[in-house]
């Protein structure tokens, strides 16, 4: 059986769906992944062959001000899941971010390029890498720029902002691959499926600013918005991030056939089934 942590999640609803079969699901309250007690429970129960954790503290800015937490979720959860996952000789998949990377390199990430966190996001989702491979089988999922059906993100932000004006600023100065999380999903089923552990980099194909996302967004959607640029520094968040942080995908791709779509092409795909859910 396959258990997905974090099940209520952007990415757990599609890990649920595509994954299928022996698949169960959970998430707060049933399972918190900060309480060994909680741990051991569901994992000794339902002993499950993989255990997929997609359950984290996902507001980057908040994990700033918010220290003690990011790091009992990001970090010391997926230590408590790992070693659980030992005990019980199970598969510990861990999903993580480009943000453990500075961004400096200049061209896409290779799964072993150093690492450089800029932001307690970063550095939490990094500990949360290096527990998890206290799982003697581990498999670890780096990925970047979400957006789903099932979650906030940056495409219904931009789709409400239209609803209420005709002219915003979006930075321009951050390049990365915006990724739907059912592409996502698939990937993760096509690395269990071909037994793969390690490191891997899964994102959609090809890069762009979050300016050039924004007007493909509008564009796509029929919408006329005029979207002007700002900097990472104008915008002022508290936590820092990566301005060129986009991953080199190409280990999926060898070890397992898989290929992920055109950013484009998926946004295509998320706007359709976003429509066809009645959004
Ligand atoms: N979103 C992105 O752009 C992005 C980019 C790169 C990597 N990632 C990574 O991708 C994964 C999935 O992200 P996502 O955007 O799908 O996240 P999400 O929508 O925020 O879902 C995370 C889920 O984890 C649950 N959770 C939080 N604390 C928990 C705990 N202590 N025990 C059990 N469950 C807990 C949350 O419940 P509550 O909602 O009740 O708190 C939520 O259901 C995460 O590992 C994230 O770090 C995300």
């Amino acid at each position: 059986m396959i258990l997905v942590v974090g099940a209520n999640g952007m990415l757990g609803h599609d890990l649920m769906e595509v994954l299928q079969g022996d698949v169960r699901g959970l998430d707060l309250p049933e399972l918190d992944i900060t309480d060994l007690v909680s741990v051991r429970k569901a994992l000794l129960t339902l002993k499950p062959r993989v255990i997929v954790n997609s359950a984290a503290y996902t507001d980057v800015d908040g994990c700033e001000s918010n220290v003690e937490t990011a790091m009992a979720v990001n970090g010391e959860g997926v230590g408590l899941l790992a070693l659980t996952a030992r005990e019980i000789g199970a598969t510990l998949v861990q999903v993580s971010t480009d943000y453990v990377f500075d961004g400096s390199k200049g061209e896409p990430y290779l799964e072993d390029d150093p690492v450089g966190p800029l932001s307690m996001y970063g550095e939490s989702k990094l500990a949360g890498e290096l527990n998890a491979a206290m799982a003697p089988a581990h498999l670890i999922v780096r990925t970047q720029w979400l957006y789903g059906l099932h979650g906030k993100n940056f495409v219904e932000t931009m789709l409400r902002l239209a609803s209420e004006r005709s002219e915003l600023a979006v930075v321009d100065d951050q390049v990365g691959s915006p990724t739907f999380t059912r592409d996502l999903a698939r990937a993760i089923k096509a690395l269990l499926d071909t037994g793969c552990t390690g490191t891997y980099h899964v994102a959609n194909s090809g890069f762009c600013s979050w300016n050039d996302f924004a007007k493909a967004i509008f564009a796509e959607s029929g919408l006329v918005v005029t979207v002007n640029a700002m900097t990472t520094e104008q915008l002022n968040r508290p936590a820092r991030r990566p301005l060129y942080s986009t991953l080199d995908c190409g280990k999926l791709e060898r070890d397992t056939g898989f290929r992920p779509q055109p950013w484009r092409e998926a946004l295509k795909q998320y706007l359709q089934a976003r429509t066809a859910t009645g959004k």
